[in-house]
This record gives structure tokens, C-alpha cells and sequence, in this order.
């Protein structure tokens, strides 16, 4: 069999990105071995400048470049300061697109979402754990990766490294969902348990952001939007059921007092979906789980998801993320699964 090379432009070189770079660094020898394809970072691009080479960049001198400057614009001989992603987007030759810019839903998921339809008009297959453009766009770009006859995945955009969509929409083909559970945000889980082991809120704060788990703004995670978002993103892509952020009754965490954390039974907040008519109710609110509940026993950095379906019984998916390594790594598994399922 012969080799075939994927050609991979990333956008936005952060925590997952730069995970992402060096994880292909790691890999690429051991992959090209196990399947014949040879997987090659064509072009880099961050907030303030770009790179690329047809013939593959150096990923050390990617890495180096980002860590010494800041910026991958001054990747020598072939970086360009200033050059945007949307730019990069209008004129890269590469089979991939990697999204890991940020979220920012109220930029109208922007820059991601822009650069993600210009590469799937431009012949790309998509892959990004960024859930903006998912949460917000996803009924336009699931019809608008069929017109262009490209493939979008976004595996990290729900839990992390967990496979929770891939369960979902692969494994359990041909089920009835009549209720999906889960705990798809480490951050509320975190400061919950340290609550419970007797931090205050603002020591449990601390902590979080001591690990850098916590976000610049934390009321993404506090006031429940991750988990709502992911929710979304779940319903829409395993459900089947076109559901918007506003769909979700939403309570966050932060109007629990120490003593609703510490009532003995393990917090955590909840995101659920329940099969009502030919519908969802969706909902995300802290719930204190009873001993025999699935997701009861999940640590301070774990997430999970339970499925209870008509025909598999209940099936219930739990991971442990010490680091970004696993989100950054849904990008490898997503590439994978285009290619594997894509005829040279
Ligand atoms: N961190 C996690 O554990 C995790 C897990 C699952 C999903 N995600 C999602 O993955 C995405 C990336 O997360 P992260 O933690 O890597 O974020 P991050 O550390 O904040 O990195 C964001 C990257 O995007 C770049 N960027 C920002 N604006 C840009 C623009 N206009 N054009 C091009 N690049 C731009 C930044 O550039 P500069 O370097 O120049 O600032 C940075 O390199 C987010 O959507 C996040 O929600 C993260």
C-alpha cells in the first residue's frame, strides 16, 4: 500500500494547538507505520501572523518560534506577521483544517467560524474542539460540508478527550436516546469536590486557577454556558433534534451555598436531556447524584456521559483529564477518521 499524505493547516497554536503540533512531532513516524499516511502540517497561523510550506513545516522551529516570539509570523523564511487566519484560510493548498481558536460566542463564534466555511468552499475537510461555530452554526455547516463534499468533525468540543459524540452517533446506530446525562465540564467539578473537602469558594477559585483550569472570565463555566453548550452540541449532532442555547433551562453553580456542596451526596452539574414527544427538554442544573447514579463517583478532573437507550441497556463513558493532552489529541482521532473513511 502507499503512503498518502494529509496536508494540515491549524489555526491558533495555544494550549491545544502547540499540544497538537507536538503530538504530531511524537506521532508522525508511528503513524505513517500503523496507516499509511503520512500526516503533515502544511501551515500555522495565530493571532498575529502566519506560516506555511507546501513542503511541511518544521515542527520544532514551529514550536521554538511560537515560544521565542510569541508569534508563528516570525517562523523564519516562511512566516508572514499579520497574516490572519481568514487569510490563510482564502489561499492554503491542505486536505485539513484544524480550528482551535477560541470559542468567543459573543463575536459570533468569529474568527473561527469564517475560516471554517472558506475552507470547506475551498475543498477542506473540517476538524475543530472549538464549540463557537458548532453551538451556533452547526445545522449551516453539516449542510454546507455536504455541498462541498468535505467531512467535519468535532470530537473535542464536548468533554474533552471523551468520546462522547463518537459513542452517540456511532455505536449506538439505530438506538432511541430517551434520556442522555452528562457531566461534560471539569472546571464546576473541580471546585465543587475542593468545596466539599472544606475550601470556601474564593480558596476553590484559587485552586482552579492555580491549575489553569478556570477561564479569564469564569462565568462561562460558573453561570453553566459550557455545559449548555455542549448539551447543544449533543443534542443537535447525536439527537438529531435542531436545538438552540436558549433551548436550555439553565442554573449554574454559583447560588449553591457550602453547605448544599457538602450535603454528603457527590455535586456536580448536571446537563440532561430527556425525551419528551417527538422532542428534548434540556436542562443544566447542579444536582447532588444519589450513590447508584452512573456519574456518581467521577473525581475532581473527571467527566462522563451516561446513554439510556431503548435496545443497548445503559451505557455510561467516564474520562480522567489531567491535562489538554486528550483534548488536543480529538484532533488526531478526527483527522484519522476522515481519512480512514476517505477513498485515496
Ligand atoms: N484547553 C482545553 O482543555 C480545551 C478542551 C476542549 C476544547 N477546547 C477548545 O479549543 C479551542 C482552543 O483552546 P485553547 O485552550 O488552546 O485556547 P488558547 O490557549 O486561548 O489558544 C487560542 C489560540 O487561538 C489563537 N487565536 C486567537 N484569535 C485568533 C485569530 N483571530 N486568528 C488566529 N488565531 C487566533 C491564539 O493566538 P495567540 O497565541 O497569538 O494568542 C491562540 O494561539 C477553544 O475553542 C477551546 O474552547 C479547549
Amino acid at each position: 500500500m502507499t503512503t498518502r499524505t494529509v496536508r494540515i493547516a491549524i489555526s491558533g497554536l495555544g494550549n491545544l494547538g502547540a499540544r497538537f503540533i507536538k503530538l504530531m512531532l511524537d506521532k508522525r513516524n508511528e503513524l505513517r507505520d500503523r496507516y499509511d499516511l503520512d500526516l503533515v502540517i502544511v501551515a500555522a497561523v495565530d493571532s498575529r501572523g502566519a506560516a506555511q510550506d507546501p513542503r511541511g513545516l518544521d515542527l520544532n522551529l514551529v514550536l521554538n518560534t511560537k515560544e521565542s516570539t510569541g508569534t508563528i509570523g516570525n517562523y523564519p523564511r516562511c512566516g508572514t506577521l499579520g497574516m490572519t487566519s481568514l487569510d490563510l484560510a482564502g489561499q492554503v493548498s491542505a486536505d485539513v483544517w484544524c480550528d482551535a481558536t477560541p470559542v468567543n460566542i459573543d463575536r459570533k463564534a468569529e474568527p473561527g467560524i469564517s475560516c471554517i466555511r472558506t475552507a470547506m468552499r475551498r475543498g477542506m475537510h473540517v476538524v475543530t474542539p472549538n464549540k463557537g461555530p458548532i453551538v451556533l452554526f452547526y445545522q449551516e455547516l453539516t449542510q454546507l460540508a455536504r455541498e462541498c463534499g468535505v467531512q467535519l468533525r468535532f470530537g473535542g468540543t464536548v468533554a474533552g478527550g471523551l468520546p462522547a459524540l463518537y459513542i452517540g452517533r456511532r455505536d449506538l446506530r439505530g438506538a432511541r436516546i430517551e434520556r442522555m446525562e452528562a457531566i461534560p465540564n471539569l472546571v464546576t467539578g473541580f471546585i465543587l469536590d475542593h468545596i466539599a473537602a472544606g475550601s470556601s469558594w474564593e480558596q476553590a477559585l484559587d485552586l482552579a486557577k492555580g491549575e489553569g483550569v478556570l477561564e479569564a472570565d469564569p462565568s462561562w463555566d460558573l453561570d453553566g454556558w459550557d455545559a449548555a453548550a455542549k448539551l447543544v452540541i449533543l443534542t443537535n449532532a447525536v439527537l438529531s433534534y435542531p436545538t438552540r442555547l436558549e433551548d436550555v433551562e439553565l442554573t449554574g453553580i454559583t447560588g449553591l451555598s457550602t453547605q448544599d456542596i457538602r450535603s454528603g451526596r457527590r455535586m456536580r452539574l448536571l446537563a440532561t436531556a430527556v425525551r419528551a414527544g417527538s422532542g428534548y427538554e434540556l436542562r443544566v442544573a447542579p444536582q447532588s447524584l444519589s450513590e447508584d447514579h452512573p456519574l456518581a463517583h467521577l473525581g475532581p478532573k473527571e467527566m462522563g456521559i451516561t446513554y439510556y437507550t431503548d435496545i443497548y441497556g445503559t451505557i455510561t463513558a467516564t474520562i480522567k483529564e489531567e491535562t489538554p493532552l486528550p483534548s488536543a489529541a480529538t484532533m488526531l482521532r478526527d483527522i484519522l477518521d476522515i481519512m480512514l473513511k476517505t477513498e485515496a
